[in-house]
C-alpha cells in the first residue's frame, strides 16, 4: 500500500481502532492529523513512534460532535501538510441499552459521536476536496451493526444503521466530483470498547465461538484495510461497505 504525499485526518486517533488506523496510515507512508478528545498522552506516544520512523504525525485536540472541532482537524491537515487527501470518521462509543430501556440524553450522546460527527466531517472534508480540485476519500468506521440487528445495544445500532445510508447517499452525491466514500465495519476487535468481553473469558470463548473465523480481530486488521480503502488501489470503490468480521454477521448473535 502505498499513501506516500497524502494527508489524512482519524478522528478518534488515539485508541482503540482509530490508533491501528493511525498506524497502518502512517506505516504505508501518510502524513496523519490524530484527533482525540482524552489521553493525549496516547497520541504524543502514537507521534513520537511515527516520527521515530521517520514519518509525519501531529496529535490535535478536537471535539467531533461539533463542527468547529472538525475544522480545525481539517485546518490542521491543510496548515501541516500542505492539503487534505482523506478523512477517517473513526470516533465511536457504545452504551448498551434496550429500546425499553434507553433515555433521551444518552441517546442523543451516541448519535452525536457516532453519527452527527460524520455527516459533518463527511460534508466539511468533500467541502475541502471540491476546493483543492483533487478528490478525495472518506472513510465512515461502522460496524457490522449497521446492518445487523442486536438487542441490548439500540442506539449503537441506530447510529450505524445510519452511517450505513450517510455513505450511500454521500457517495452518491459526490461521485461526480471525485470523491469517494466507503464504510468499513469490522466485527468484534480486541479494543477498549471489548474490554469487558474480552476480561471474561466465558464470554470471551462464546464470542469467538460465534465468529466463523474463530477469534476477535487485532485493531491492525482493521486498519489495513483502512488504508487499502485509502489506496489508489481501491479507486472504483465508493458508497459501499467493506465488512472486516471474520464471518461473524453470519454466525449467531452479536455479544
Ligand atoms: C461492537 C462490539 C461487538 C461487535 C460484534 C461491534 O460493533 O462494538 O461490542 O462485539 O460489534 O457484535
Amino acid at each position: 500500500m502505498d499513501l506516500h504525499g497524502k494527508s489524512v485526518v482519524v478522528t478518534g486517533g488515539n485508541s482503540g481502532i482509530g490508533a491501528a488506523i493511525v498506524r497502518s496510515l502512517a506505516a504505508a507512508g501518510a502524513a496523519v492529523v490524530i484527533d482525540y478528545v482524552s489521553r493525549p498522552e496516547d497520541a504524543a506516544d502514537l507521534v513520537k513512534d511515527i516520527v521515530a520512523a521517520g514519518g509525519r504525525a501531529i496529535g490535535v485536540e478536537a471535539d467531533v460532535t461539533t463542527t468547529a472541532g472538525i475544522d480545525k482537524l481539517i485546518g490542521t491537515a491543510v496548515d501541516e501538510f500542505g492539503r487534505l487527501d482523506a478523512f477517517v470518521n473513526n470516533a465511536g462509543v457504545e452504551m448498551r441499552h434496550s429500546l425499553l430501556d434507553v433515555d433521551e440524553e444518552t441517546f442523543a450522546k451516541v448519535m452525536a459521536v457516532n453519527l452527527t460527527s460524520a455527516v459533518f466531517g463527511t460534508q466539511r472534508a468533500a467541502k475541502r476536496f471540491i476546493q483543492q480540485g483533487t478528490g478525495g476519500v472518506v472513510v465512515n468506521v461502522s460496524s457490522v451493526h449497521e446492518d445487523w440487528p442486536m438487542p441490548g445495544n439500540l442506539s449503537y445500532c441506530v447510529s450505524k444503521g445510519g452511517m450505513r445510508m450517510l455513505t450511500r447517499t454521500a457517495g452518491v452525491e459526490l461521485g461526480p466530483q471525485g470523491v469517494r466514500v466507503v464504510s468499513v465495519a469490522p466485527g468484534a476487535v480486541d479494543t477498549p470498547i471489548n474490554a469487558a468481553t474480552m476480561k471474561d473469558d466465558a464470554l470471551r470463548q462464546k464470542l469467538e465461538n460465534s465468529i466463523p473465523l474463530r477469534t476477535v480481530a487485532e485493531p491492525s486488521e482493521i486498519g489495513d484495510v483502512v488504508a487499502f480503502v485509502i489506496s489508489d488501489a481501491a479507486k472504483y470503490m465508493t458508497a459501499t461497505t467493506v465488512f472486516v468480521d471474520g464471518g461473524i454477521m453470519h454466525g449467531s448473535v452479536g455479544l
